[in-house]
């Protein structure tokens, strides 16, 4: 968006709810998240040598010299380090001065951060394709958090497709679009809010590489290479790995024959296996992910996103819940008609 004649524009880029395929991504396995109809809205004018931006949402003004050379990490206020890791990957020397508005509440799983990412990405004037957009973004956000998460945040809000789920898969970065029936709920519930940095998604990263140390890519571990894993921790965590892949295929079948009772089934047996194989969810999550699946109506619920608090996502009868957000398959970020 950056030229010598300043220009107005607008950018948005939606959250995302992953429907299933939890921590399965930084080991290359399958996910399958969809974009909402919540995002960020950045509205600005383009600038020569500094962003200056402030939010609806978050506290301060961002201001960044560019280029930008420091640690993101450090920035103030925090909100902001998505912004410089940004412009710190894209060597940017012209930005922008604007207000950005979210609906996306912060700290709850749905990605606030990929999208302020790639709606920063867009309003730099990226002029990749959208795997590289997802490729920056992620990279960013390691600069800015320095937590060690997978792609398919930013890999979903960059490629997504109205009407559709995005079926990834991040040992090819691959991204097929299926599309989501109309005749069911998919409802988002808040129940805690939560931060990855220091959370132990890191530590779960680690016992992954662990177990493919032992047996190799997980991606294509069978359950009975799983077996043989000798420490009964990262054996769990393997295993929840392997059966979360082999979930998102079946569920993507189900999805295709709208065959809810069976989504609804795999989406509780994910959440059981985050909850005690893999260990991300919280008492609070299990209780009202439990509530909602005693919920007549309801064809299955699990907490969704990197976990230890965050939402829980639920695919539902039309009507049956009031209580959340019903979400709608959404566009990816894009800059948006002058008038649009
Ligand atoms: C967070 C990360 C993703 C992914 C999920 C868990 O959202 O950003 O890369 O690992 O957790 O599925």
């Amino acid at each position: 968006m950056t030229s010598d004649v300043e220009t107005t524009f607008r950018v948005h880029a939606p959250g995302r709810v992953n429907l299933i395929g939890e921590h399965t991504d930084y080991t290359g396995g399958l996910a399958f998240p969809m974009a909402i109809d919540r995002g960020i809205t950045l509205t600005a004018t383009t600038t020569q040598g500094s962003i200056e931006l402030t939010s609806a949402d978050g506290p301060g003004q961002v201001h960044l010299r560019l280029p930008f050379h420091d640690d993101p990490s450090t920035v103030e206020p925090q909100w902001g380090s998505f912004i410089a890791g940004m412009a710190k990957e894209l060597e940017a020397t012209n930005g922008f001065r604007g207000h950005l508005v979210s609906d996306i509440p912060a700290g709850a799983g749905l990605s606030s951060s990929a999208a302020l990412e790639c709606a920063v990405g867009k309003a730099l004037g990226f002029a990749g394709t959208a795997l590289e957009l997802a490729q920056t973004a992620r990279r960013a956000e390691h600069s800015a958090t320095g937590v060690p998460t997978g792609i398919m945040d930013q890999l979903c809000i960059a490629t997504a497709s109205a009407g559709h789920a995005a079926l990834i898969d991040c040992r090819g970065l691959t991204v097929e679009q299926v599309p989501v029936p109309d005749d069911v709920d998919i409802v988002i519930r808040f129940v805690a809010h939560r931060t990855l940095r220091g959370s132990a998604y890191a530590e779960r990263v680690a016992q992954c590489a662990a177990a493919e140390a032992e047996i190799g890519s997980l991606r294509t571990a069978t359950l009975s290479q799983v077996a043989t894993i000798g420490d009964e921790t990262i054996r769990r965590r393997a295993r929840h790995v392997v059966n979360e892949n082999d979930r998102v295929r079946h569920f993507a079948d189900a999805l295709r024959r709208a065959d809810y009772v069976h989504l609804g089934r795999l989406m509780t047996a994910g959440h059981a296996s985050l909850r005690d194989d893999y260990e991300t969810s919280t008492p609070k999550m299990n209780a009202a992910v439990d509530q909602l699946n005693a919920t007549p109506g309801v064809f299955g619920a699990r907490m969704t996103g990197g976990g230890f608090g965050g939402c829980l996502v639920a695919i539902c009868e039309p009507g049956t819940i009031r209580h959340g957000w019903i979400v709608k398959a959404s566009a990816g970020a894009r800059v948006l008609p002058p008038n649009g």
